[in-house]
């Protein structure tokens, strides 16, 4: 039996995980990962994306290169820091199947 067809064509995981002040990893939250989420999740509705989830996501473990998301099928991850960021991820990458190289993280880079 094959695989069924994927619900979503896209589904983005963005950390809006918190750390307590003074922690040494800080955390997405701190870095302003939250209205980032929230943004994009907004900006993805009007654009009217189908068959696409952005969902909070707890701590990708990327934390010092936050905020982070990550886009599957592809498994590519994206660090954020503005609306701006935010909105060219959705229309590169999102919506035009593009990449968003000055954004990308290599798996090599893990911040710590
Ligand atoms: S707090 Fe976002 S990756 Fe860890």
């Amino acid at each position: 039996m094959s695989d069924p067809e994927a619900y979503y064509r896209l589904h983005v995981f963005s950390c809006t995980n918190e750390r307590p002040e003074g922690h040494p990893r800080g955390s997405c939250l701190q870095r302003g990962g939250l209205k980032l989420r929230n943004y994009m999740k907004v900006r993805a509705k009007e654009l009217g994306l189908e068959k696409i989830r952005i969902n909070a996501a707890g701590c990708l473990d990327r934390c010092e290169l936050g905020p982070v998301v990550v886009i599957y099928p592809e498994g590519v991850w994206y660090t954020m820091k503005t609306f701006e960021d935010v909105d060219e991820i959705l229309n590169v990458h999102v919506q035009g199947g593009g990449r968003v190289e000055r954004l990308m993280l290599q798996p090599e880079e893990t911040g710590k």
